[in-house]
């Protein structure tokens, strides 16, 4: 399993208007009066979540639009600012929204705080697919093909293997029946 989450910084998501360095434990529980922001809180997991299957602009529009999203509209609040750690480990990005109501996710990054540059830009994505998620999809199945890689080159390694051990099988054979070599006490 991955890190848990430790930090979260939020900025104009809803009733969200700066959250900074919100930090997290083994167990977390919401308390608060009708309307503080419990459930927008829960609600930016779920856009989160939106992001990684590839529905931001689905999750958006089911939502009521991206000025329901913002802080106050989108009037107010020009940019959705998100940050994240956990572990050694790193995400943030920024949800600028278009001209339509469609999304881009802008200045998304990872970091790794063993890593030299830390913070790694990944760029923008204009129809709002995380390049984080396409990088990890793309690893996997590089990784995938690296595995069937070395799959067949041992199956192929093996196979040698077995033709060179008939091959002297039948030498083998072949020089004892002709007699060109002697076992004491086999007889054909
Ligand atoms: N885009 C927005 N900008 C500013 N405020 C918003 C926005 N969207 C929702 N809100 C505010 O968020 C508040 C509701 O927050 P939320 O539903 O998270 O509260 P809650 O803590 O879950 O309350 P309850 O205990 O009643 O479930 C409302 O006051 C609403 O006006
Ligand atoms: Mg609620």
């Amino acid at each position: 399993m991955g890190d848990p989450l430790d930090k979260l910084t939020i900025r104009g998501f809803k009733s969200i208007r700066q959250l900074e360095d919100f930090e997290f434990k083994g167990l977390n529980v919401l308390i608060g009066a009708n309307g503080a922001g419990k459930s927008n809180l829960i609600s930016f997991f779920r856009m989160l979540q939106a992001i990684i299957n590839g529905n931001l602009n689905d999750y958006v529009r089911d939502s009521g639009g991206i000025s329901d999203l913002l802080f106050n509209g989108r009037k107010a609040t020009r940019l959705l600012d998100f940050s994240t750690r956990f572990g050694p480990r790193g995400y943030r990005f920024k949800i600028k929204p278009g001209p339509s109501e469609d999304c881009a996710l802008i200045d998304e990054a990872r970091y790794y705080d063993r890593g030299r540059s830390r913070w790694w830009n990944l760029g923008d994505s204009p129809d709002g697919q995380s390049l984080l998620v396409k990088e990890a999809s793309g690893k996997s199945r590089g990784a995938q093909v690296c595995a069937l890689d070395s799959n067949e080159q041992k199956i192929e390694k093996h196979y040698r293997k077995h033709v060179q051990l008939q091959d002297l099988f039948r030498t083998l054979l072949h020089e004892l029946m002709t007699a060109k070599i002697r076992v004491d006490g086999l007889e054909f």
